[in-house]
């Protein structure tokens, strides 16, 4: 490979800063400059993520320390509400640099929607700009893309099962129920009593079962399929895990569909998505995606089973939340924007069993 790309991670002492910097590291074509954190600024990155001993020998430094113009691009772990300024500044000062961000200040397209869920957002001109980074859907606009906001990870779970039987047109779009599951990893590093170890241990916990702020890009991206503005009902659970997600949604038929129809859908649409694997088996144990099969990669296992007593399909989803709900999605979306392969540093199977 010729030149590295030069690549910074600002909020690197978090959960998907620290997991894409260990993915960077790994990554044949890019050279890490600065990783950021104001907290732990001149701490050694081993201190915070033991993993990594004997793979790197960097501290964190302040994000003062960054010099864009010596960067290819910029990863964005922070807040969301945190990243617009920065986006904001690198969009107009450095026209050479890309940037990606995982948080959500520039996911929805319309900024009263981002206002009606997140904040105020200081900088709506650019919301138009960015290109929303799940390249199962948007490739061709990833490699043109300087700014990409990557998916969250839940909505990265249920768009990629969804997406295909609502572009179809096979499902009721009025009655599109979404329930997942997903683990404590997802609350980020930081921690208040919900994720103190007596009260998160062993939980099965409702977490905002209506009104989620992950609505907001489900429906985005779906409606974009249909053609047609699209209402989903999304209630999430904490259990007992630390990273993965499992998507369970039940969807009602406008038709009856046979299994051989779904293969023929989902081979049609992911057919030329690596990290997408379809999960139908009829004699393993393994019969459906699982969280523990995705765990540790950047794959999305998706599946379904026809339930013709209620007329209703059953799509299911499996992804690691700190893989290719974080930073393993950006760092796919990066390959794209570079012209790389998009398996580049992430092309390796989970451990089983795990
Ligand atoms: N966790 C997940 O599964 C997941 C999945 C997809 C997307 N996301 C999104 O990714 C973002 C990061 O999530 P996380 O779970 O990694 O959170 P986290 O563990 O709480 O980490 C947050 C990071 O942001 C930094 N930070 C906070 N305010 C900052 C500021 N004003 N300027 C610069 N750095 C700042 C912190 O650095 P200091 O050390 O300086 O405080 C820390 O490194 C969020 O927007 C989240 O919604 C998370």
């Amino acid at each position: 490979m010729a030149q590295k790309i030069r690549a910074s991670i600002i909020g690197a002492s978090g959960y998907t800063g620290g997991d894409l910097m260990r993915i960077l590291l790994m990554h044949e074509g890019v050279e890490l400059k600065c990783l950021t954190s104001e907290r732990f600024a001149g701490v050694p990155v081993t201190k915070l993520n033991p993993n990594l001993r004997g793979f790197t020998q960097a501290t964190f430094v302040s994000v003062t320390e960054i010099k864009p113009q010596e960067n290819d691009v910029v990863f964005l772990c922070v807040p969301h509400e945190k990243a617009q300024d920065y986006v904001a500044d690198y969009m107009k000062n450095y026209p050479h640099l890309k940037i990606i961000d995982l948080s959500a200040d520039f996911r929805i397209h319309d900024q009263k929607t981002y206002e009606h869920y997140y904040c105020a957002h200081r900088h709506p001109q650019l919301l138009k700009e960015a290109v929303y980074g799940l390249p199962e859907i948007h490739r061709e606009q990833i490699r043109s893309a300087r700014l990409v906001a990557c998916p969250g990870c839940l909505p990265t779970s249920t768009i990629l099962p969804l997406y295909p039987i609502v572009k179809a047109g096979l499902i009721d779009l009025s009655h599109i129920v979404i329930d997942s599951k997903i683990g404590s990893a997802a609350a980020g590093a930081s921690f208040d009593i919900s994720t103190h170890h007596p009260e998160r241990q062993g939980v099965v916990r409702a977490y905002k079962p209506s009104g989620h702020r992950h609505i907001a890009e489900m429906e985005q991206e779906l409606s974009e399929a249909a053609g047609t503005q699209v209402k989903v009902s999304f209630s999430p659970h904490g259990v007992e895990m630390v990273r993965g997600i499992f998507t369970t949604v039940h969807a009602f038929l406008n038709r009856p569909v046979k299994d051989v129809d779904m293969w023929k859908l989902y081979r049609g649409a992911y057919g030329n998505s690596p990290f997408v694997r379809i999960i139908k088996d009829k004699e393993t144990l393994y019969r459906y995606p699982e969280p523990k099969m995705v765990a540790g990669t950047n794959f999305a296992d998706i599946g379904w089973e026809i339930d013709e007593h209620a007329n209703r399909i059953v799509l299911m989803g499996a992804i690691d939340n700190l893989i290719k709900g974080s930073g393993g999605q950006a760092t796919q979306c990066m390959n794209l924007m570079f012209g790389l392969d998009e398996k580049t540093g992430l092309w390796q199977p989970g451990l089983h069993p795990y």
